[in-house]
């Protein structure tokens, strides 16, 4: 592969992004009606679309095909219902490069933006070199120093009409109110499970090799609603392996928590056997899975148990993570353990996981957490 997954599958149109529909429906309509904004501020979770749909905004209001509206050189069509970038034209073109003279990407990370805002006050003023537009995308907005945010204000206070500055954070608590104040603000969302298998689906075929359902609900599921997470770890698994690749292969690869193993453990303790729960981890730990990967995973099934112990309306905010089979297994798991039972065992396993980094044997303290409860909770054990 000659480029990196999540580079290349970045989408190109409104059209192929997953989720984030509200976002893009606003969009979408302010461009169609020539009501783009001057500042917005994209907020959301890692790896679900932020970057991306700045560039989607930029492209589309750059596009040469969005409309004359008056303004004459190079600009086709009427403008009006236009919202999908054309991503042939030089504007396109040069923005799909990462060259566009009039789009500028900050990345308020890398030295806390003093000199590009300083930059960016100055320049801002100029009319823009070959576009209509010029646009400033600032990543991670929130590392801006305090001066920083004030000269980015002043800016976006008093904006000239051929201005357009998305503002970029996965931490909407650290960008100041003032900022905040003069934004449309847009909250990215995580990305439910079945989309993100969906995309890594026609990532696949694209690609042209077989990857199983399973492997890839898998994937999304650790993936946790980053799309971009998701595609880094289905290109580490195909790095990794030639031919079909199955659920076993991704788990190894990517040495996850092989979610069967755990619920194995959890059957076992459902039926107050530690004899074989104990047995079930040392062959795992024996085929050399991390012992450490076990018990946490151990913790985030219990609690994901717990959960659905507690309200069986919890069960869609799981499936928006988790695959069905997951689910209904973890249901049935659900049914066989008291809450009280889970709300005992979970900081338990959690402490193992502390210990667990220290102990001579790694899987000795989960081995120990185990016996322990099985002995604290003989009777409610042996009733269900
Ligand atoms: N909503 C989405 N639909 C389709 N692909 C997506 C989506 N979100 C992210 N991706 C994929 O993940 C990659 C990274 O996305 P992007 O850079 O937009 O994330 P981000 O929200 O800006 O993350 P960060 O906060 O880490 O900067 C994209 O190139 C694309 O491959
Ligand atoms: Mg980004
Ligand atoms: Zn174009």
């Amino acid at each position: 592969m000659a480029l990196v997954l999540y580079r290349k599958y970045r989408p190109k149109s409104f059209n192929e992004l997953v989720g984030q529909e509200h976002i893009v429906t606003t969009l979408t309509n302010a461009l169609a009606a020539n009501r783009v904004g001057h500042a917005y501020l994209f907020a959301g979770p890692r790896g679900t679309g932020k970057t991306t749909v700045a560039r989607l905004l930029a492209k589309a209001v750059v596009c040469e095909e969005s409309g004359d509206r008056g303004q004459g050189t190079g600009y086709r069509g009427q403008g009006a219902g236009f919202t999908e970038a054309c991503n042939v034209c030089i504007h396109c073109a040069a923005i799909l490069e990462g060259k566009h003279p009039d789009l500028v990407e900050i990345d308020a990370a890398s030295n806390r933006g003093i000199d590009e805002i300083r930059q960016l006050k100055e320049s801002v003023r100029v009319a823009p070199m070959q576009a209509r537009m010029k646009i400033y995308i600032i990543d991670e907005t929130h590392m801006l120093t305090e001066p920083a945010f004030n000269a980015l204000l002043k800016t976006i206070e008093e904006p000239p009409a051929h201005a357009l500055f998305i503002l970029a954070t996965t931490e909407i608590n650290k960008v100041p109110a003032t900022i905040q104040s003069r934004t449309q603000r847009f909250d990215f969302k995580t990305i439910p499970l079945p989309q993100i298998v969906g995309r890594l689906g026609t990532i696949v075929a694209a690609e042209q090799v077989k990857v199983s359902l399973e492997a890839l609900e898998l994937i999304a599921q650790t993936a946790d609603g980053s799309i971009r997470d998701a595609e880094s770890m289905l290109e580490q698994v195909l790095a990794f392996s030639q031919g079909a690749i199955g659920a076993q292969e991704t788990i190894a690869i990517l040495g996850l928590a092989d979610t069967a193993l755990v619920q194995a453990i959890a059957e076992a303790l459902s039926k107050k056997d530690s004899g074989k729960a104990i047995a079930i981890i040392n062959d795992a730990v024996s085929r050399g899975v991390d012992a450490l990967h076990l018990t946490a995973g151990l913790a985030s099934y219990l609690r994901d148990i717990l959960l659905l112990s507690i309200d069986p309306k919890l069960k869609e905010l799981l499936l928006r993570r988790a695959s069905t089979t997951y689910v209904d297994t973890a249901q049935k798991h659900a049914n066989a353990f008291l809450p009280e039972e889970l709300t005992t065992m979970i900081p338990q396993i959690i402490d193992a996981l502390e210990l667990a980094k220290r102990s001579p044997v790694p899987q000795l303290p989960l081995e120990l957490a185990l016996i322990t409860i099985m002995q604290k909770h003989p009777v409610s054990f042996n009733e269900k």
